[in-house]
């Protein structure tokens, strides 16, 4: 089946080497643009930091940024953020009350610094945390009436998001609002907050060499491409796989 978008991550997945990164450019360029799908980037990025990590890597501009592990869709093309989004995060959702509920656990949680947090995302650092504890802290949240998804990644970040953000329901509603199927959307990464993406039913998947743990027991039960090739390797081989690439490039 054609794939009518490709939603990557960036760290660990796409941005490799910036020779690997280059490839990638080139390769997916070279795609003619008939058949070139809609590209999203999907990052845990603030949407700043991700435009300038584009600038700075060459990366191909994109149709949409998901930023800030899901709380916020942006419009390359338009130049603007889609608000509509943003203002269904509000529902259930309290960041200072999210805080406070979190600080006040006796484990050993570090917030990340300011400029990682955003109104619909309280990052913080908990180092090997067990299912136990994790399943513990939401809990709490939830004892508190907050309607809240809990992210877990590369057995360290953990993200506070609004019930209906993460890259996966983020992802879900711009392929509402474009009316693209699932089956027609093919998504890569390499770390948990990368899992709700690979969990939308019907998508295809790119999980590339150096992924974390936690995303290979995610998707255990999921047909996704599992690459050898590291980063951007990994994904050139998906897109291969998939048939978005020819396999004739360079
Ligand atoms: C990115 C974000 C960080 C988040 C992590 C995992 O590194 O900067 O805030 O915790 O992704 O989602
Ligand atoms: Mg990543």
């Amino acid at each position: 089946m054609k794939m009518k978008l490709f939603a990557s991550d960036l760290d660990g997945t796409l941005l490799g080497t910036l020779f690997q990164t280059h490839a990638f450019t080139a390769q997916w360029l070279r795609i003619h643009p008939d058949r070139r799908p809609l590209l999203v980037y999907n990052t845990g990025r603030m949407l700043e930091d991700s435009l300038q990590v584009i600038e700075e890597f060459q990366l191909p501009v994109p149709d949409y940024i998901i930023s800030g592990v899901g709380t916020g869709i942006y419009d390359c093309r338009q130049k603007c953020p889609l608000k509509e989004f943003s203002a269904m995060l509000q529902k259930g959702w309290d960041r200072a009350a999210v805080d406070e509920v979190i600080s006040r656990l006796e484990l050993d949680l570090l917030k990340q610094p300011e400029e990682l947090q955003n109104e619909y995302k309280s990052s913080w650092y908990l180092e090997h945390a067990s299912i136990d504890q994790l399943a513990a802290i939401q809990r709490k949240l939830e004892a508190q009436g907050l309607e809240i998804t809990l992210v877990y990644s590369s057995s360290r970040d953990l993200d506070i998001l609004p019930k209906w953000a993460d890259k996966g329901s983020a992802l879900v509603w711009l392929l509402n609002q474009l009316q693209i199927r699932s089956e027609e959307t093919l998504v890569a990464g390499d770390s948990g907050n990368d899992g709700a993406m690979f969990l939308i039913q019907g998508v295809k998947g790119i999980i590339v060499g150096n992924a974390q743990p936690e995303l290979y027991q995610m998707t255990a039960h999921l047909p996704v491409y599992r690459a050898v090739g590291v980063c951007v390797d990994g994904v050139i081989e998906g897109l291969t796989y998939y048939g978005v690439l020819d396999g004739k490039g360079d």
